[in-house]
């Protein structure tokens, strides 16, 4: 642990960037894969129980509150992103973005979304922290709400929350966004 920390610091600081542990890949890699399962299920449910405008009011309280929970218990910062933010609280920064443009560079290169995920060490304001981004695919299920046609009542319960929202337009197969994850390593 300690030793693996210190070659990844060496290697920061020569400019280099690299992987971190597999314990971190590991550990982020459970906790997106909660926070997908979570918020999936809590999607799926109020689809079902109360129709698409229902689940936009719980994706709204929802996912910011599971997102914080996760990142309370996994010590990550974890959430989602993307190119075309719903929620301008998910716009990416400026290595969220770059990362999310080589993800589509390699959508058209043939790799499967399932598998395209990256992750480095970044040297940021803040000190050295170990960030990862893992891509979100489009299914047919999401097209309800970040499809090229939304139905009324839905868009405009949809422009009510989110009056810049630019997440629409989208199509099965495409990358929607990416979870991101991050953890300063205390140097
Ligand atoms: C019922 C409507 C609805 C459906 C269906 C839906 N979403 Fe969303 N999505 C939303 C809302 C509302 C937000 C904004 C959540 C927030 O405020 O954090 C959002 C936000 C997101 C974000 C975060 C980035 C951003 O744009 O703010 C991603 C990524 C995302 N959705 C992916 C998906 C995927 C993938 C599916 C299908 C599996 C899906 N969504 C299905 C309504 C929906």
């Amino acid at each position: 642990m300690i030793r693996s920390s210190l070659i990844v610091i060496s290697l920061a600081l020569a400019g280099c960037q690299s992987e971190a542990g597999p314990e971190f890949n590991e550990e982020a890699s459970s906790a997106i894969q909660e926070f997908a399962t979570t918020l999936r299920g809590a999607l799926m449910q109020a689809m079902q129980e109360g129709g698409p405008i229902e689940a936009v009011e719980v994706c709204n309280t929802i996912a910011p509150e599971i997102a914080a929970s996760l990142s309370e218990q996994y010590q990550f910062d974890i959430g989602r992103t993307s190119l075309k933010v719903r929620n301008p609280d998910n716009q990416p920064d400026e290595w969220e973005t770059l990362v999310l443009k080589q993800f589509e560079t390699r959508l058209k290169g043939g790799e499967d979304i399932a598998g395209i995920s990256f992750s480095e060490v970044v040297d940021t304001e803040q000190g050295l922290q170990w960030r990862m981004m893992k891509a979100i695919p489009t299914e047919q299920a999401c097209l309800t709400c970040h499809g090229a046609t939304i139905a009324e009542p839905l868009q405009a319960i949809i422009d009510r929350y989110y009056p810049d929202d630019q997440a629409t337009g989208f199509s099965a197969g495409q990358i929607r966004g990416a979870f991101t994850v991050s953890r300063p390593l205390g140097n």
